[in-house]
């Protein structure tokens, strides 16, 4: 399994002559490579209603820069993939990159050629890979949670609804929670801060609960690693993984700390603790991206599909919730009426 990864990169990062050299069973031996100059994709989403009212018919989809800026800031570089694509588009995008970020946001999950079916394509190719032993992380955040919980599901959408809108709140950790890859190298500090101060960012609407998991038979497959509470009491799931794929998900933005500002979104901390974890979280993902080895077949295909090529519109000022956003037009999709 591993094996096919590690001959891939000693292709990549050495020349063939080092095929014959000691270095090449070096590494093969102690496994320890790591792809130093990953990629990560991020599901653009449907334009929202918001976006859309602000400029009519203008935009199809679009991806909140503070999702690109957070995994920028841990060292990974940034492509957008499109939604409403064919099967071999999403294999062949997913075959030159190190990662997939679901992000937040608010699109429906029955949406034709959306967030949700694109997602769902994603999802089984990405676990295919995994299964044949090539290293994919995911990850989810919000929206994105909700939707790797749907999609390992089978597309069962077991949401209930509740009030986690615009407030900031410490996790309640599971007693195993040590035992998560999420958090079992985290410094104490980073534990700390997390367990006591309000510093994960919530603006959902819908939740997933543990009863829900355990309806729609994930209990063995995912770990629940965190709880918290809306603000009606109700208990939901706030941090979970795979128990043996790299796929993650919180419910809280952990992007949301460093990178948006609006002065109406009180629930989003911006104190030294808050950026902290939430580099913890942007450097823990990116690390995983790294122990993935696809890459562009040529320099010159990276350089055009890296989202250097889109501008960033200031939507700030807007009244937007996000401070920048890239707005795609290129992609067609079919809204249900
Ligand atoms: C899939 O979509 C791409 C464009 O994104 C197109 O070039 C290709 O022909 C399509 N393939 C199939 C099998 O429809
Ligand atoms: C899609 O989902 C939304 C929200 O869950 C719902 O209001 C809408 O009726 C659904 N549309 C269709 C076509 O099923
Ligand atoms: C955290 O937020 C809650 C309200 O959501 C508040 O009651 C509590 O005092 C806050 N804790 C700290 C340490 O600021
Ligand atoms: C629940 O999932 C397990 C695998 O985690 C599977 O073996 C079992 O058959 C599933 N049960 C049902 C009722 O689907």
């Amino acid at each position: 399994m591993a094996t096919k990864c590690i001959i891939n990169n000693v292709v990549i990062i050495f020349t063939f002559s080092y095929l014959l050299s000691a270095q090449f069973f070096l590494i093969d031996s102690t496994k320890n490579i790591v792809n130093n100059r990953p990629i990560i994709g991020i599901l653009a989403q449907e334009i929202s209603h918001h976006m859309n009212n602000i400029y009519p018919g203008l935009y199809e989809s679009y991806i909140a820069a503070s999702y690109v800026k957070y995994l920028e800031s841990s060292g990974a570089r940034v492509v957008p993939i499109w939604i409403g694509e064919n099967e071999s588009y999403y294999e062949d995008i997913l075959s030159k990159i190190n990662g997939v970020l679901f992000p937040g946001g608010n699109a429906d999950f029955n949406q034709t050629n959306g967030f949700a079916e694109s997602g769902n394509k994603i999802f089984k190719i990405v676990k295919r890979m995994n299964n044949n032993g090539d290293y994919f992380p995911i990850w989810g955040t919000c929206l994105g949670f909700e939707l790797l919980t749907y999609l390992a599901a089978d597309c069962v959408d077991f949401r209930c609804v509740c009030s986690g809108k615009n407030i900031a709140l410490p996790l309640a950790f599971k007693s195993d929670f040590m035992q998560s890859r999420l958090f079992k190298n985290a410094p104490e500090g980073i534990i700390k801060i997390l367990q006591k101060e309000n510093v994960t960012a919530n603006f959902h609407i819908k939740c997933i609960t543990e009863e829900g998991l355990l309806k729609v038979n994930l209990t063995n497959e995912y770990r629940v690693i965190s709880l918290n509470n809306d603000i009606n009491g109700l208990t939901f799931i706030s941090s979970i993984e795979h128990y043996n794929l790299p796929f993650y998900a919180t419910q809280f933005h952990p992007e949301k700390n460093n990178f948006e500002w609006s002065r109406r979104l009180s629930g989003i901390p911006h104190s030294n603790n808050a950026i902290k974890i939430s580099q913890y979280f942007s450097n823990f993902f990116v690390n995983e991206a790294r122990k993935n080895f696809h890459r562009f077949p040529s320099q010159n295909e990276e350089a055009d599909s890296l989202i250097y090529n889109y501008p960033v519109t200031y939507t700030g000022p807007t009244r937007s919730s996000f401070e920048q956003c890239y707005l795609f037009n290129k992609k067609k999709i079919i809204i249900n009426e």
